[in-house]
């Protein structure tokens, strides 16, 4: 009996030994995921640097992180426009431009369109009392401003063809500012 216990126990450990020799090599450990590296971007002619979500819209980088109101939330989708800046002077709608895809470029904001004096187009604006609640103007204006590097004297299509919405209805009073912005810049030289 203790001979046969003996060996039983030999055994077991034999058993073990080979169980551990078979078993599967511990995982390696991962190093730390590294935080993504900062995004470099001008925003009306200042550097500025984003070290969240790359993903994350332009839009709320402006609104949230640097306070810059002026530019508007609307619809989130790219589809009214009252989110509209100047991306390389392009007119640009931030809530669909990814942190990722701003870092590199220069953004203009309606904060950072009036240099030592007005834009022509903000002049305009003024004259023609273009505003009425106000919410989709800044896209508006920025729109107009892009349409005028284009096209210095745009015609009815040109005017046309920018898509954001006026809940209030301003349209004509946008058309009237956008050829008087033309006027206004040929006679400035801008
Ligand atoms: S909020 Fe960006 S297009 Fe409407
Ligand atoms: S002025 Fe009110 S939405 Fe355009």
């Amino acid at each position: 009996m203790i001979r046969a216990g003996a060996c039983a126990a030999a055994e077991i450990a034999e058993n073990r030994m080979s169980q551990s020799e078979n078993a599967a090599p511990a995982p390696a450990k991962r190093a730390p995921a590294q935080p993504p590296a900062p995004l470099a971007l001008s925003i009306n002619d200042k550097p500025y640097y984003h070290e969240g979500d790359p993903q994350m819209p332009l839009l709320w980088f402006l609104r949230d992180t640097l306070r810059l109101t002026g530019t508007k939330y609307g619809c989130g989708v790219g589809a009214c426009g009252a989110c509209t800046v100047l991306v390389d002077g392009k007119a640009t709608r931030s809530c669909m431009l990814p942190m990722q895809a701003a870092a590199g470029h220069s953004v203009t904001t309606i904060e950072g369109l009036e240099t030592d004096a007005l834009h022509p187009v903000q002049q305009a604006w003024i004259e023609e009392d273009v505003a009425q609640c106000g919410y989709c103007q800044a896209g508006q204006i920025l729109a107009a401003v892009d349409l005028l590097k284009r096209r210095p004297k745009p015609g009815e299509d040109d005017i046309s063809a920018i898509t954001n919405l006026c809940r209030c209805g301003t349209y004509p009073r946008i058309r009237k500012a956008i050829l008087r912005a033309a006027a206004l810049a040929q006679g400035q030289g801008k």
